[in-house]
């Protein structure tokens, strides 16, 4: 069985780019591969962050992510922290890593620029730690969104050159991308993300959510009712490729080209449609919220079972770089 692994920041309220861009294909995969799947709090820490919350953040992406559907008989879910060996790997990796390469990945420059004062080493290593994730598991494959392929990229070099060195140890892993992995932001401008302040949160209220959508910018060329629209440079067709029917895209597609459907009727066709589907997720996640030992539980049996894989590789990598 193919070995998957991924991650996700808790850094605050995990939105539909992170569900549609990389949760829906975690759980399409659950079936048939040995999915490890990991809160990655040591990457959350590379940028300000409200010390007091994080523990509440952490335990908000478990119960997310298993009220998605990462059924935790069927996967491993466990915090980063709680396995060591992924800061040592770390280390080992930063010794073959160019420094070059590091300095111009893209999301690098993006938060060292929204992060003028805090541009620590941390900031720069980032991809490193990832690599190290991905690699202390030997997984073949990594669901994410678009925006995380240059580091998955850069996952491979460090394999590359680990391996050049040292002989065969790990295998280069593959990025994994849905039908839609670029969600853009509400502004349909940016890509959307916690940080730009630009996303719907899977746990929203049905009206908070609505008034998001509402808003939303559509194609700006369509100024009045009766002109038509273009789907294609329309940021909320893009969530009906995520949240509707085939034969509504479809419908939606045509409709909009011919001014027979206007945005507002758009926009409340894709609010239903998201709702149908968030709707369970909130139910289940309420309910998580109120079983807080069942979630620490499966994430201390994921952490067991990923100290005992991580233990075993680290021991082969002491070895083969001589420090045994
Ligand atoms: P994070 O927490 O930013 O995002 C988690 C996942 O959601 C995807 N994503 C999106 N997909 C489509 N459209 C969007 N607007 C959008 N925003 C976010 C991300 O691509 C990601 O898959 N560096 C990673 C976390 C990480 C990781 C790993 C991932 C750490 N170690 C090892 C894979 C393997 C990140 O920042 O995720």
């Amino acid at each position: 069985m193919k070995r998957i692994f991924s991650g996700i920041q808790p850094s605050g309220e995990i939105h539909i780019g992170n569900y549609v861009g990389a949760i829906q294909n975690w759980v399409k995969l659950l079936d048939s591969c040995d999915s490890i799947f990991c809160i990655v709090d040591y990457h959350a820490i590379t940028v300000e962050y409200d010390v007091s919350r994080m523990q509440r953040n952490i335990r908000e992406a478990a119960i997310v992510n298993i009220a998605s559907g990462l059924d935790p008989s069927k996967c491993t879910l466990f915090v980063q922290s709680k396995v060591p060996e992924h800061t040592e790997l770390t280390w080992i990796f930063n010794c073959v890593s160019p420094l070059g390469e590091l300095m111009r990945m893209t999301q690098f420059k993006e938060k060292a620029k929204q992060h003028l004062r805090n541009v620590n080493v941390g900031l720069l290593d980032y991809p490193v730690l990832q690599a190290a994730d991905i690699l202390l598991y030997k997984a073949d494959g990594v669901p994410v969104g678009e925006d995380q392929v240059q580091h998955i990229e850069f996952s491979r070099e460090v394999a590359r050159k680990f391996n050049h060195r040292y002989g065969e140890t790990f295998p280069e892993p593959q990025a994994l991308l849905t039908k839609s992995p670029r969600i853009m932001g509400l502004d349909g401008k940016t890509k959307m993300s916690k940080s730009l302040n630009n996303y719907i949160g899977l746990l929203e209220d049905g009206d908070v959510i609505w008034e998001k959508l509402r808003t939303a910018l559509t194609d700006e060329n369509r100024k009045r009712r009766n002109d038509p629209g273009n789907p294609d440079i329309c940021n909320l067709f893009t969530l009906h490729q995520a949240f509707s029917t085939p034969e509504e895209i479809e419908r939606i597609n045509r409709e909009c080209r011919t001014a027979e459907i206007g945005c507002v009727a758009c926009k409340k066709n894709l609010f239903n449609n998201m709702m149908a589907h968030l709707e369970p997720i909130q139910k289940r996640a309420k309910e998580l919220t109120k079983d807080q030992t069942y979630v620490d539980s499966v994430l201390a049996q994921g952490a067991k079972r990923c100290q005992e894989i991580a233990g075993e590789v680290m021991r082969e990598v002491r070895e083969v770089i001589g420090l045994k």
